[in-house]
């Protein structure tokens, strides 16, 4: 990773805190993301007195205008990234349904949406790199989408919210490495492990079974595993490849949740003539 620039959202805790400071370790300049800034400082001073380098970049990924601004500031302040690690995200605690900024159900916002919209506006600077990966931090907790309920307006529960936010990040890898094939680009889904002790497992009130560190090398490996060059479009299930839910397959699926998710975000599908 030396003289790589690796951005990681949601470093400011979990195991997005763990991959950042591994990657500093490796030689990587890492940009930690969060929205609580004193966390982040303390991340970023923790990988600076190893001898790493990091920077910390605030938005709430909540809100489609900031996560505009993370990217802007990604741009401006480091010139782009070689490495993109969608991380941040909200677990399945909570009985209430809650609503992003711009309206959206949050877990669909804010564990997919945002990280849709990122990799669509920090693209360009992957493809100009010599080989860079996206990594999209999913889970094996899926559920298929109803796409007459997308924002989950009836019956709603918390982790059904979480998991069709897990499984559209995993479509969402599958249709953009085919949109990508045979460019310079990579992009793979993982779930990095189960129940591994972090804030969101215990929130949760389930008893950890995995460490932070199985998930942060299941992350790792498809970040900077040599042996990986070239592989795109994969699901993984921790360190090994590995079947999503049936819906991650279906094409037709595939095409409305991009479809619904350029429009949600205000953006034109590249691939869309009519635009
Ligand atoms: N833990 C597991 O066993 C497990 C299993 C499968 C998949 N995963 C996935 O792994 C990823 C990391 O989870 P974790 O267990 O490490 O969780 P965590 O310890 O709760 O960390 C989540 C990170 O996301 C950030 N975040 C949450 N909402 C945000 C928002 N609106 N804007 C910006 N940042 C936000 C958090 O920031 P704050 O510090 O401000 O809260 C924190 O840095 C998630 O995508 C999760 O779905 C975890």
């Amino acid at each position: 990773m030396k003289g790589k620039t690796a951005l990681i959202t949601g470093s400011t805790d979990g195991v997005g805190r763990y991959v950042a400071e591994r990657l500093a370790a490796r030689g990587a300049r890492v940009i930690v993301h969060g929205r609580d800034r004193a966390r982040g400082e303390a991340v970023v001073e923790r990988i600076r007195r190893q001898g790493g380098d990091a920077r910390l970049l605030i938005a709430d990924l909540s809100s489609l205008a900031e996560v505009r601004s993370l990217a802007e500031a990604v741009k401006r302040e480091t010139g782009g990234v070689d490495a993109l690690i969608n991380n941040a995200g909200i677990g399945t605690s909570g009985t209430q349904r809650e609503l992003s900024a711009d309206g959206y159900e949050l877990r669909f916002a804010v564990n997919y949406l945002a990280g849709f919209l990122l990799t669509r506006l920090l693209l360009p600077t992957l493809e100009s790199r010599a080989a860079s990966r996206i990594v999209n931090v999913a889970s094996a907790g899926q559920q298929a989408i109803d796409f007459a309920d997308v924002m989950l307006t009836r019956g709603y529960i918390g982790a059904r919210a979480y998991r069709q936010s897990k499984l559209a990040q995993i479509m969402f890898t599958f249709d953009l490495a085919q949109e990508l094939a045979g460019r310079n680009v990579a992009v793979n889904c993982l779930h990095p492990a189960t129940f591994m002790d972090t804030t969101m497992v215990r929130l949760s009130g389930v008893r950890p079974i995995s460490t932070v560190e199985e998930g942060g090398e299941a992350i790792l490996q498809l970040v900077d595993e040599s042996s990986l060059e070239g592989v795109s479009g994969r699901y993984f299930n921790g360190m090994r490849e590995s079947r999503a839910d049936p819906q991650a397959y279906d094409t037709t699926a595939r095409r409305k949740l991009r479809a619904l998710s350029f429009e949600l975000v205000g953006l034109a599908d590249p691939l869309d003539r009519r635009t």
